[in-house]
């Protein structure tokens, strides 16, 4: 058990309380402590329509930049409360095992990115799709952390409004900026929690399928990267000459609250600060990047516009505080390093013009959310309400009651009726 790491979210939230503050004094856009928190933000977006100005239509969502162009909403500092680790084998467990530990490279490091490649790669299998499955297998291990006796009387299995993965809600952060990729997200409302899963589009199936060598092996880079920067205990130093297998992971799970959306989900971690003195998780976790060497003013406009987007959505969200960035040349061959605070990033921005705003993406967020328990109200763990997003439409949906794309397992469904009918017998 890793001896830096608090179960305790209350503990956990207290000793955040410095690392955040320092959020909010760098930048305009903060997490709101939990006093400050105001329902009433929300209930703005949720009254009557506004002629011209109700960015939900008759039928679809609107996507439209300019719709969300409002104060930033209420987010509140995210808290782990939980981790996991899925092994070489990709099999779960309800521990940190998997944790790894971040060692500064050189300014100039000189990594060969390709390196093992042909002989010390081990790939995940795409083509098999996981859905929530690790997500419920850790709220079945820690549900105690989750329900309080209130709700567990009440209609709602989880004290949460959505459970999800972090991945999904960064999508969703960046789609009134995604120009390129639609999306799909399957949503089934079980006891009172709306459980958000994606289900794989078409387009993006087909550009898995015929993926270019090179593609392949560039995708490999950003995990070498990761080999290069991190050791797997507190005092030892990275193996390059080791097996890159994308199979292990660390995920941590936080909780967290966007206006009135209760969040849980969780996310995969790349290291940690091994310095005993850091915070506590989140605010210790490392984000690792690799991204192309920047040489003119156009290349680094396009960083700006596009790679610092997707990057600050991804570790703003379970309250990572930096990602470490690997430039790399032509070759694969790593020529820079450096640390981006995701508390400057908006700030990096500025400059550029129409440029993406934190507050379009948050406020899209929640819109969506809402927008999904608006329409997501049948309460049947088979039945599935698909979202679907193409770039530059609205976001519409469709209701399945055929199986097609039911995705809450059996072993899931029982436990949690089982477990329930049992606490209101006794
Ligand atoms: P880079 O981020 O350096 O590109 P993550 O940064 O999210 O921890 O992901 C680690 C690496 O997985 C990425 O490194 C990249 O190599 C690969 N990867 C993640 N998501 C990907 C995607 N959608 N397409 C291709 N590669 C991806
Ligand atoms: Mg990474």
């Amino acid at each position: 058990m890793d001896p830096h790491r608090s179960h305790n979210p209350n503990s956990s939230f207290r000793t955040h309380q410095s690392a955040y503050k320092r959020e909010r004094d760098d930048c305009g856009r903060q997490y709101s402590e939990r006093k400050h928190f105001k329902p009433q933000h929300h209930q703005q977006n949720q009254s009557g329509p506004t002629p011209g100005q109700n960015p939900l239509g008759s039928q679809g969502l609107s996507t439209r930049r300019e719709q969300y162009e409002r104060n930033f909403p209420v987010y509140k500092q995210p808290v782990e409360v939980g981790c996991f680790s899925l092994d070489s084998k990709r099999r779960f467990f309800n521990d940190s095992r998997q944790m790894r530990y971040y060692v500064e490279p050189e300014k100039n490091p000189n990594f060969d990115l390709k390196d093992g490649y042909k002989d010390r790669y081990v790939k995940r299998d795409d083509r098999v799709k996981e859905k929530l499955d690790h997500i419920l297998r850790w709220i079945l291990a820690n549900r105690s952390k989750l329900s309080s006796r209130e709700t567990t009387a009440s209609s709602c299995a989880l004290d949460v409004d959505f459970v999800t993965w972090r991945g999904h809600l960064t999508k969703l952060l960046t789609t009134p900026y995604e120009a390129r990729e639609g999306w799909l997200l399957a949503v089934t409302k079980f006891k009172g929690t709306l459980y958000i899963s994606e289900v794989e589009t078409e387009a993006a199936r087909r550009e898995r399928e015929n993926r270019t060598e090179r593609h392949e092996e560039m995708m490999y880079w950003g995990y070498k990267f990761e080999q290069y920067t991190c050791a797997d205990n507190v005092h030892s130093l990275p193996d390059p000459g080791g097996v890159v297998n994308t199979n292990e992971a660390f995920c941590t799970v936080v909780q967290t609250r966007l206006a009135d959306h209760r969040l849980l989900f969780s996310g995969e971690v790349d290291c940690r600060d091994k310095d005993p003195k850091a915070p506590a998780p989140p605010a210790c976790y490392v984000e690792l990047k690799t991204s192309a060497e920047i040489c003119t003013p156009k290349q680094r406009s396009n960083f700006h516009r596009f790679k610092l987007l997707k990057w600050w959505a991804q570790s703003f969200l379970p309250g990572v505080p930096r990602v470490v960035a690997g430039f790399r040349d032509h070759d694969g061959v790593v020529v820079g390093v450096e640390t981006f605070p995701i508390s400057k990033i908006s700030h990096l921005i500025k400059n550029e013009q129409n440029c993406w705003k934190p507050t379009v993406c948050m406020n899209f967020c929640c819109d969506f959310l809402s927008f999904v328990k608006r329409i997501a109200t049948e309460d049947n763990p088979d039945l599935v309400y698909l979202f679907s997003y193409e770039p530059h439409r609205d976001v519409t949906y469709t209701v399945h009651k055929d199986f097609k794309y039911t995705f809450l397992p059996p072993w899931y469904v029982e436990e949690i009726t089982s477990s329930r009918d049992s606490h209101h017998q006794s």
